[in-house]
Protein backbone atom coordinates (compact mmCIF):
# COMPACT_ATOMS: atom_id res chain seq x y z
CA UNK A 1 0.00 0.00 0.00
CA UNK A 2 3.01 1.82 0.48
CA UNK A 3 4.55 3.46 -2.84
CA UNK A 4 7.63 5.33 -2.35
CA UNK A 5 6.61 8.45 -2.52
CA UNK A 6 4.83 7.45 1.15
CA UNK A 7 7.57 6.77 2.31
CA UNK A 8 8.66 8.82 5.67
CA UNK A 9 10.43 9.14 8.56
CA UNK A 10 9.22 11.97 10.66
CA UNK A 11 6.14 11.45 13.24
CA UNK A 12 2.62 11.76 11.70
CA UNK A 13 0.12 12.33 14.18
CA UNK A 14 -3.74 12.00 12.62
CA UNK A 15 -6.17 13.79 14.63
CA UNK A 16 -9.24 12.08 13.02
CA UNK A 17 -10.38 9.35 10.86
CA UNK A 18 -12.43 6.57 10.19
CA UNK A 19 -10.97 3.24 10.35
CA UNK A 20 -14.32 1.26 11.13
CA UNK A 21 -15.33 1.91 7.85
CA UNK A 22 -15.53 -1.52 6.18
CA UNK A 23 -13.09 -0.42 2.79
CA UNK A 24 -10.24 -1.15 5.45
CA UNK A 25 -11.47 -4.35 6.56
CA UNK A 26 -9.78 -6.48 4.57
CA UNK A 27 -6.16 -4.25 4.14
CA UNK A 28 -6.38 -2.74 8.62
CA UNK A 29 -3.70 -4.87 9.70
CA UNK A 30 -0.82 -4.52 6.41
CA UNK A 31 -1.84 -0.71 6.51
CA UNK A 32 -1.56 -0.27 10.32
CA UNK A 33 1.99 -2.16 10.33
CA UNK A 34 2.95 -0.23 7.04
CA UNK A 35 1.38 2.92 8.52
CA UNK A 36 3.81 2.65 11.99
CA UNK A 37 7.19 1.36 9.99
CA UNK A 38 6.43 5.25 8.23
CA UNK A 39 6.32 7.30 11.06
CA UNK A 40 2.66 7.59 11.98
CA UNK A 41 3.07 7.44 15.93
CA UNK A 42 -0.54 8.28 16.43
CA UNK A 43 -3.92 7.77 15.16
CA UNK A 44 -7.36 9.31 16.58
CA UNK A 45 -10.38 7.06 14.79
CA UNK A 46 -13.54 8.39 15.72
CA UNK A 47 -16.89 7.13 16.56
CA UNK A 48 -20.33 8.71 14.71
CA UNK A 49 -22.59 6.20 16.65
CA UNK A 50 -22.90 3.68 19.91
CA UNK A 51 -22.03 0.82 17.02
CA UNK A 52 -18.39 3.02 15.53
CA UNK A 53 -17.39 3.89 18.92
CA UNK A 54 -17.07 0.69 19.74
CA UNK A 55 -15.40 -0.67 17.30
CA UNK A 56 -13.00 2.78 17.33
CA UNK A 57 -12.50 1.16 21.02
CA UNK A 58 -11.39 -2.13 19.72
CA UNK A 59 -9.08 -0.87 17.42
CA UNK A 60 -7.75 1.41 19.91
CA UNK A 61 -7.44 -1.93 22.13
CA UNK A 62 -5.82 -3.63 19.15
CA UNK A 63 -3.15 -1.48 18.38
CA UNK A 64 -0.71 0.79 20.61
CA UNK A 65 -0.78 3.66 18.48
CA UNK A 66 -4.65 3.91 17.70
CA UNK A 67 -6.65 6.03 20.01
CA UNK A 68 -10.73 6.15 20.22
CA UNK A 69 -12.96 9.07 20.38
CA UNK A 70 -16.68 7.95 20.78
CA UNK A 71 -19.77 10.40 19.82
CA UNK A 72 -22.49 11.04 17.85
CA UNK A 73 -22.57 12.59 14.89
CA UNK A 74 -24.98 15.04 13.74
CA UNK A 75 -25.67 13.01 10.43
CA UNK A 76 -26.40 10.19 13.65
CA UNK A 77 -29.05 11.86 15.92
CA UNK A 78 -31.86 9.84 14.76
CA UNK A 79 -29.18 6.09 15.54
CA UNK A 80 -30.71 5.84 18.74
CA UNK A 81 -27.70 6.33 20.48
CA UNK A 82 -28.20 8.40 23.54
CA UNK A 83 -25.37 10.57 25.48
CA UNK A 84 -25.93 8.30 28.36
CA UNK A 85 -24.49 5.21 25.81
CA UNK A 86 -20.96 7.67 24.99
CA UNK A 87 -20.50 8.25 28.46
CA UNK A 88 -20.58 4.84 29.49
CA UNK A 89 -17.96 4.32 26.49
CA UNK A 90 -16.20 6.90 27.33
CA UNK A 91 -15.04 5.59 30.76
CA UNK A 92 -12.71 3.21 28.45
CA UNK A 93 -8.98 4.09 29.12
CA UNK A 94 -7.99 4.81 25.19
CA UNK A 95 -11.06 7.07 24.54
CA UNK A 96 -9.22 10.27 24.13
CA UNK A 97 -11.82 12.28 23.29
CA UNK A 98 -15.72 12.89 22.72
CA UNK A 99 -16.17 13.04 18.67
CA UNK A 100 -17.05 13.36 16.10
CA UNK A 101 -19.92 16.18 17.57
CA UNK A 102 -21.57 18.61 15.99
CA UNK A 103 -23.14 20.32 13.40
CA UNK A 104 -24.41 19.65 9.75
CA UNK A 105 -26.73 21.84 8.13
CA UNK A 106 -25.43 20.45 4.48
CA UNK A 107 -27.21 17.12 4.64
CA UNK A 108 -29.93 17.81 6.90
CA UNK A 109 -31.48 21.21 8.12
CA UNK A 110 -35.17 20.24 9.06
CA UNK A 111 -33.90 18.85 12.75
CA UNK A 112 -31.44 22.14 13.29
CA UNK A 113 -32.84 22.27 16.74
CA UNK A 114 -32.36 18.33 17.88
CA UNK A 115 -28.78 18.59 16.23
CA UNK A 116 -27.88 21.71 18.88
CA UNK A 117 -29.45 19.62 21.43
CA UNK A 118 -27.26 16.64 20.95
CA UNK A 119 -23.97 18.61 20.84
CA UNK A 120 -24.50 20.60 23.77
CA UNK A 121 -25.47 17.52 25.89
CA UNK A 122 -22.13 15.83 24.33
CA UNK A 123 -20.08 19.06 25.07
CA UNK A 124 -20.90 19.48 28.63
CA UNK A 125 -20.09 15.70 29.07
CA UNK A 126 -16.46 16.25 27.64
CA UNK A 127 -16.53 18.90 30.21
CA UNK A 128 -17.76 16.83 33.12
CA UNK A 129 -15.30 14.18 32.05
CA UNK A 130 -12.37 16.99 30.74
CA UNK A 131 -12.06 15.28 27.36
CA UNK A 132 -11.50 17.40 24.78
CA UNK A 133 -13.82 17.27 21.96
CA UNK A 134 -13.89 17.05 17.81
CA UNK A 135 -15.83 19.40 16.60
CA UNK A 136 -17.44 18.50 12.83
CA UNK A 137 -19.16 22.05 11.24
CA UNK A 138 -20.65 21.92 7.72
CA UNK A 139 -22.82 24.68 6.52
CA UNK A 140 -23.41 25.77 10.26
CA UNK A 141 -20.40 28.39 10.99
CA UNK A 142 -22.75 30.84 12.98
CA UNK A 143 -24.42 28.53 15.51
CA UNK A 144 -21.07 25.85 15.82
CA UNK A 145 -19.40 29.22 17.06
CA UNK A 146 -21.89 30.59 19.03
CA UNK A 147 -22.31 27.05 20.79
CA UNK A 148 -18.39 26.90 21.29
CA UNK A 149 -18.47 30.52 22.87
CA UNK A 150 -21.03 29.69 24.84
CA UNK A 151 -19.39 26.75 26.38
CA UNK A 152 -15.74 27.36 25.69
CA UNK A 153 -14.62 23.46 25.54
CA UNK A 154 -11.39 22.40 24.96
CA UNK A 155 -10.96 20.71 21.48
CA UNK A 156 -10.68 21.00 17.96
CA UNK A 157 -12.74 22.06 14.62
CA UNK A 158 -12.18 19.23 12.46
CA UNK A 159 -11.55 19.73 8.60
CA UNK A 160 -11.78 23.37 8.99
CA UNK A 161 -13.67 24.95 5.98
CA UNK A 162 -14.73 28.55 7.54
CA UNK A 163 -13.48 32.20 6.98
CA UNK A 164 -10.32 34.04 8.51
CA UNK A 165 -12.41 36.16 10.93
CA UNK A 166 -14.18 32.61 12.13
CA UNK A 167 -10.90 30.95 12.87
CA UNK A 168 -9.84 33.98 14.21
CA UNK A 169 -12.55 33.68 17.26
CA UNK A 170 -11.74 30.08 17.21
CA UNK A 171 -8.28 30.61 18.43
CA UNK A 172 -9.26 33.55 20.73
CA UNK A 173 -11.41 30.22 22.38
CA UNK A 174 -7.97 28.43 22.53
CA UNK A 175 -9.02 25.57 20.28
CA UNK A 176 -7.28 23.56 17.74
CA UNK A 177 -7.73 23.91 14.51
CA UNK A 178 -7.42 20.46 12.64
CA UNK A 179 -6.28 20.89 8.44
CA UNK A 180 -7.08 18.07 6.27
CA UNK A 181 -6.15 16.96 2.99
CA UNK A 182 -8.28 19.94 1.25
CA UNK A 183 -5.65 22.14 1.56
CA UNK A 184 -3.92 19.99 -1.15
CA UNK A 185 -6.89 20.96 -4.04
CA UNK A 186 -6.95 23.78 -5.71
CA UNK A 187 -10.26 25.08 -5.06
CA UNK A 188 -9.42 25.55 -1.29
CA UNK A 189 -10.18 29.39 -1.38
CA UNK A 190 -10.06 30.87 2.06
CA UNK A 191 -7.88 27.80 3.47
CA UNK A 192 -4.36 29.12 2.60
CA UNK A 193 -5.53 32.02 4.60
CA UNK A 194 -6.31 30.51 7.44
CA UNK A 195 -3.39 28.63 7.56
CA UNK A 196 -1.15 31.28 7.57
CA UNK A 197 -2.86 32.49 10.65
CA UNK A 198 -2.98 29.87 12.85
CA UNK A 199 -0.32 29.94 15.72
CA UNK A 200 1.98 27.08 15.94
CA UNK A 201 0.65 25.60 18.97
CA UNK A 202 -3.22 25.43 18.06
CA UNK A 203 -2.32 23.65 14.36
CA UNK A 204 -3.04 20.04 13.76
CA UNK A 205 -3.13 17.85 11.07
CA UNK A 206 -5.53 14.94 10.07
CA UNK A 207 -6.99 13.04 7.15
CA UNK A 208 -10.73 11.89 7.65
CA UNK A 209 -10.21 8.95 5.85
CA UNK A 210 -11.18 7.43 4.30
CA UNK A 211 -12.68 10.40 2.92
CA UNK A 212 -10.74 13.66 1.28
CA UNK A 213 -7.25 11.79 0.22
CA UNK A 214 -4.71 15.00 -0.13
CA UNK A 215 -3.64 15.42 -3.75
CA UNK A 216 -1.55 13.13 -5.74
CA UNK A 217 -3.71 10.85 -3.93
CA UNK A 218 -7.21 12.76 -4.31
CA UNK A 219 -10.12 10.54 -5.08
CA UNK A 220 -8.35 6.96 -3.83
CA UNK A 221 -8.69 5.00 -0.46
CA UNK A 222 -7.13 7.39 1.89
CA UNK A 223 -4.85 6.95 4.75
CA UNK A 224 -2.69 8.33 7.30
CA UNK A 225 0.52 8.08 5.73
CA UNK A 226 -0.45 10.63 2.81
CA UNK A 227 -0.40 13.48 6.02
CA UNK A 228 2.79 13.29 4.68
CA UNK A 229 1.02 15.61 1.21
CA UNK A 230 -1.05 17.77 3.59
CA UNK A 231 2.25 18.98 5.79
CA UNK A 232 4.25 19.24 2.68
CA UNK A 233 1.59 21.92 1.39
CA UNK A 234 1.16 23.47 5.24
CA UNK A 235 4.59 23.87 5.04
CA UNK A 236 4.90 25.71 1.88
CA UNK A 237 2.42 28.33 2.53
CA UNK A 238 4.02 29.08 6.49
CA UNK A 239 7.66 29.13 4.71
CA UNK A 240 8.79 25.95 6.97
CA UNK A 241 9.74 22.90 6.51
CA UNK A 242 7.71 19.47 6.59
CA UNK A 243 9.27 18.53 9.22
CA UNK A 244 8.85 21.35 11.57
CA UNK A 245 4.95 21.06 10.62
CA UNK A 246 5.20 17.33 11.20
CA UNK A 247 7.11 17.39 14.44
CA UNK A 248 4.90 20.69 16.14
CA UNK A 249 1.50 19.28 15.13
CA UNK A 250 2.14 15.54 16.74
CA UNK A 251 3.61 17.31 19.95
CA UNK A 252 0.51 19.51 19.77
CA UNK A 253 -1.88 16.43 19.71
CA UNK A 254 -0.27 14.50 21.89
CA UNK A 255 -0.80 17.64 24.84
CA UNK A 256 -4.56 17.77 23.72
CA UNK A 257 -5.15 14.22 24.12
CA UNK A 258 -3.10 14.09 26.83
CA UNK A 259 -0.59 11.11 25.30
CA UNK A 260 2.59 10.51 27.28
NI1 LIG B 1 -14.99 12.75 10.29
Amino acid sequence: MYSDDLKNSYPIFDTHSHYDDERFDEIRDELFEEMNQNGVCGVVTCGCDAASSKKALKMAEDYDFVYAAVGIHPGNIDSGTTVEQIRALAAHKKCVAIGEIGLDYYWVDDNKQSQIEIFEKQILLAKELDLPILVHDRDAHGDTLDILKKHKPKGVVHCYSGSVEMAQEIIKLGMYIGVGGVITFKNAKKLPDVVKIIPDELLLVETDCPYLAPEPYRGKLCHSGMIKFTAQKIAEIRGTTTQNILELTSKNAKILFNIK
